[in-house]
């Protein structure tokens, strides 16, 4: 790669690109002038400017699940006209989020206090996925170093979590936010069932009013004890997994406060005006998705790594796994056809520097390539800037070195062969208008590769057997049924009953 420098004295300019304030640079990647210029031409053969349309127009995208993907109408500027499958959207989206500013404001200012008159001092939110990830990443990223409003999680149906989440807290002073869009999710009802009691066991049934619920099921949630007026609704055209933008981030909302909130959605409009409206070439989520699909189908390599020198992010890549693999992890395509070529990277990573001493020692010298997505923030939100400095060193030092290598032929041992891809992302500061935008670059990318590789990238029905096997096996577990299994699983099941 180091040589294409040298052969393309336009490399650098033709790969760095701006977009809604982020700067991405593409120059650390294996193809040369040829190679972008194929993976454009088959960009634009696969319709990706097409495709996008009918994503931005509402178009029934997702076909398995007969429903467009229009999170994009969640963020967009007041007065927009954005409709699904033909039926106008916009104006249900601004009364939700000004139902959702008036909640927040009312909870900081004291307004709204819970059963005893106290004012809440801490949320524990509930859900998973979809309905966990954005939020808690969000949170990390954005959240006060001493915050006048707690936000605590609870994802796992692992009675470990809750019982963290809720250590310490007081029921008279905590709010419980249930977020699942179906209302049915196992896990997400067996914790707000476990906190729902926790409540009640200090403050009996008045506690109800400290019960909130995001849902595009409202019914189910109102069923569940949530008073009318704190259950926030959304709709079916918005993917788990793209739904940060709508009242699933409530719990952030309250807890950063609405204008966190509105940043993120006015970064994350900035990067869909980008999305629309710059060239191919010039496109960032296009350009990422091709270096990325350039790895995974012209050089044959599975995994990616993603590694956000910012401690605040080290949730990215966790929240990366869903949107990516739960998006683009399919093996036919939206008519049900086998896929032509190899489709969703697996994904990993953890905050540099930490990572360097943890997996880095692989990507210098494994046997396999793993592309690496470098996230830097120039300016820390905190502390010294002296260790800002010697934290950016680290994230360009390992770009270079990745690329470089060093070349010791007499000491095997210590020889780096270098050439070794990355992509290098910098944002300015960690505001919520630039992690709108960094979040929806991938929500982007995502969608182009899906594009490419004429996969559905909003169904997710591999996520399906296992719940239904899990039904089974605890019918099994609590001694109410004998199902058949194969010999390993009902050895297991006997051991464990
Ligand atoms: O099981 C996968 C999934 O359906 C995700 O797509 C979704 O984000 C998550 O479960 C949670 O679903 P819900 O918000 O309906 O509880």
């Amino acid at each position: 790669m180091a040589s294409l420098f040298d052969a393309e004295p336009d490399r650098l300019s033709r790969l760095t690109l701006q977009a809604a304030g982020l700067f991405l640079d593409l120059s650390k990647q294996p193809w040369d002038a040829a190679g972008v210029a194929a993976a454009l031409d088959l960009a634009r053969a696969a319709g990706i400017e097409a495709a996008r349309d009918r994503l931005f127009g509402g178009e029934v995208v997702n076909a398995s699940e007969n429903r467009p993907a229009l999170h994009m109408a969640l963020r967009a500027p007041d007065g927009a006209d954005f409709k699904a499958d033909g039926v106008p959207v916009s104006r249900e989206v601004e009364a939700t989020r000004a139902a959702m500013r008036d909640f927040a404001e009312a909870v900081r200012s004291g307004r709204k206090v819970g059963a005893t008159g106290k004012p809440f001092r801490a949320i524990v939110h509930i859900g998973i996925g979809g309905s966990d990830l954005g939020p808690r990443l969000i949170w990390e990223a954005l959240k006060p170093l001493d915050p006048q409003i707690e936000l605590r999680f609870a994802a796992n149906v692992d009675p470990n979590e809750l019982a963290q989440a809720l250590v310490g807290l007081d029921p008279a002073e905590t709010l419980v936010v249930t977020v699942s869009k179906t209302f049915t999710t196992l896990e997400t009802l067996a914790n707000a069932d476990a906190a729902r009691a926790w409540l009640r066991a200090s403050l009996g049934e008045a506690s109800d009013a400290h019960l909130v619920a995001v849902s595009a099921a409202p019914d189910k949630a109102k069923a569940f004890g949530v008073p009318q007026d704190q259950v926030f609704g959304f709709w079916d055209w918005v993917g788990g997994r793209y739904s940060i933008w709508s009242a699933v981030g409530l719990s952030c909302a309250v807890a950063l406060g609405y204008e966190a909130f509105g940043g993120l959605h006015a970064g994350a409009a900035a990067m869909d005006a980008h999305f629309r409206e710059a060239p191919l070439e010039r496109n960032a989520p296009v350009m990422l998705a091709l270096a990325h699909l350039f790895n995974r189908n012209g050089l044959s390599r599975p995994i990616r790594a993603v590694v956000p020198y910012a401690q605040r992010l080290r949730l990215f890549a966790a929240f990366l796994q869903q949107l990516e693999m739960e998006s683009n992890g399919k093996r036919v395509t939206a008519e049900g056809r086998p896929v032509a070529r190899p489709t969703a990277a697996s994904v990993f990573g953890d905050a540099g520097t930490n990572g360097q001493h943890a997996f880095f020692q692989l990507l210098h010298q494994g046997t396999d390539i793993i592309p690496v997505d470098i996230v830097a923030v120039r300016e820390g939100s905190e502390g010294d800037p002296a260790a800002q400095r010697k934290l950016l060193a680290n994230a360009v030092a390992q770009a270079e070195a990745l690329m470089i290598g060093r070349a010791m032929p007499d000491d095997p041992q210590r020889h780096f062969e270098g050439n070794r891809p990355t992509s290098f992302l910098l944002l300015e500061r960690l505001t919520p208008e630039a992690l709108g935008a960094l979040i929806a670059l991938y929500e982007h990318k995502t969608f182009v590769e899906g594009v490419l590789w004429g996969i559905n990238s909003y169904d997710q029905w591999g996520v399906e057997l296992g719940k239904t096997l899990a039904a089974r096996v605890l019918a099994d577990l609590d001694g109410a049924a004998q199902n058949p299994h194969d010999p390993s699983t009902t050895a297991l099941i006997e051991r464990l009953r």
